[in-house]
């Protein structure tokens, strides 16, 4: 089967080298000229685990190619996935549509033939029955179909999400779109997945109710550690006894410094947005936005309650940058609350990311970037744990210990711990156990 993805961004890239792997012929479509070159040549725009190898073998395969040609591309295909960027807009956080709406006025003065046009991008309920609008505006002959195929790809891991998902959600207004879509999945769903299909409002929807749930957990169990901090209890134990509950279930239950990244803070915004358009306010999700918000700089406090009530002058080390481990990106990491703040307190932080370090830069300038961990650590007055790469899970502790200048550690993932920290001669707090 034919298929195109506009966008090669994060998710574009990916879902059209895994259709590719799955025997499909992908052509990803990418504005940024220096992108698809890259991309020829093999030099990858993200960074992510296995993607290197999954398009070299496809592309060598004959199986995926890049292109900035958007017509030539959508001409002869049987699907077009829109997958392009939906920031949140400046101002009102709503999703900003414009390169979706761009996306489907192109696509439409280049189709042939019947043709489904697939929303894969995260955008709000409604944004497909437009996307079908510009698409008759832009061809009143065309004959397509919109559906809407929401991914829900993890960063560091989207491979195999893919490849393994949970569900697949697919909504579609007529069965011909049903159809292609069973047949471009049919790899996947027939082993794996079940393939939900539902309305094309009803799968926009999916997609947000999904992701400000996941917000929610999250949210719920870092309040749930606060408390346990207060009480002495372990919040820990506290996720482990109510995540064997079924109903409950044990993922996302990991407390920290906040949700980050690239979907949560965007999506649950845009939800918030949307609710309130429609006057049925979704007010959990009002509320998780702001506690979140206010989570982050909560942790600066902590670090500096930790280090002796005043960071002024003192020099703090930070292991991981990005807003989870295994990738670059530095989107909504709740870094970019917590360091400016140590700094504003006065602060000089010395900070090392095994892979964001370059994205961070402009953002953090005032950073001091190490190139370990150890250099990082070297005479700091206190060492916080940010984001859990496997690298910071097993770190020489004797050697933490004698390079640090004060054997502080703030270890806002639970990477490690307390009884085991505090034999070791640490002055060791995490997340949502009594000190
Ligand atoms: C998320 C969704 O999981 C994915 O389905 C969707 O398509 C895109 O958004 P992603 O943003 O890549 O994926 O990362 P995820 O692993 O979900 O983590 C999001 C944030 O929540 C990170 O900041 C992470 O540190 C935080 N998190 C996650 C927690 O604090 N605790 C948890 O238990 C899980």
């Amino acid at each position: 089967m034919r298929v195109t993805m506009i966008g090669s961004g994060y998710v574009g890239l990916v879902s059209g080298a895994c259709f590719a792997d799955f025997g499909h012929e992908v052509t990803c479509v990418d504005l940024d000229q220096a992108k698809i070159d890259g991309l020829k040549r093999g030099v990858m725009p993200i960074f992510e685990p296995g993607l290197d190898d999954l398009v070299a073998r496809n592309v060598e395969a004959g199986r995926l190619t890049f292109t900035t040609e958007l017509a030539p591309a959508v001409k002869d295909a049987a699907v077009v996935f829109i997958a392009v960027g939906t920031p949140s807009r400046r101002g009102d956080g709503h999703a900003d549509l414009t390169y979706v709406y761009e996306a489907a006025r192109q696509i439409g003065q280049a189709v042939t033939g019947f043709t489904v046009i697939v929303d894969k991008s995260t955008v709000p309920v409604g944004t497909g029955d437009e996307v079908e609008r510009i698409l008759k505006e832009a061809n009143p002959n065309a004959d397509i179909s919109v559906a809407s195929n929401p991914e829900f790809l993890r960063e560091g891991s989207a491979i195999g999400d893919f490849k393994r998902p949970d569900r697949i959600v697919v909504g579609v207004e007529d069965d011909r779109a049903k159809d292609v879509m069973e047949e471009l999945y049919r790899p996947l769903y027939l082993n794996v997945a079940p393939l939900v299909f539902t309305g094309r409002r009803t799968a926009e929807l999916i997609k947000y109710a999904a992701n400000a749930f996941l917000a929610t957990k999250i949210t719920f169990i870092n309040e749930i550690a606060d408390l346990c901090e207060k009480v002495g209890a372990n919040v820990q134990e506290v996720a482990r006894g109510i995540g064997l509950d079924n109903r409950i279930g044990s993922k996302f239950l990991h407390a920290g410094p906040g949700f980050g990244g690239s979907c949560f803070p965007k999506d649950t915004r845009a939800l918030v947005r949307t609710g309130r358009d429609y006057g049925a306010p979704i007010k959990i999700v009002e509320m998780v936005e702001e506690v979140n918000e206010a989570r982050k700089l909560a942790m600066a406090e902590r670090i500096i309650a930790a280090s002796g009530g005043d960071v002024s002058g003192k020099r703090i080390a930070v292991l991981g940058l990005a807003f989870k481990p295994n990738t670059d990106d530095m989107r909504e990491a709740p870094s970019l609350a917590i360091v400016p703040a140590l700094e504003k307190a006065g602060a000089t932080v010395a900070a090392f990311d095994p892979e964001a370090m370059e994205q961070a830069k402009p953002l953090l300038p005032n950073v001091v970037y190490a190139d370990d961990a150890y250099s990082a650590i070297k005479d700091a007055d206190a060492l916080v744990i940010l984001t859990e790469w496997d690298q910071f899970r097993a770190l020489d502790l004797a050697r933490v210990k004698a390079t640090l200048k004060a054997p502080i550690v703030v270890d806002l993932r639970n990477v490690y711990r307390p009884d085991d920290m505090a034999q070791r001669g640490f002055t060791y707090s995490g997340i949502g156990a009594a000190g």
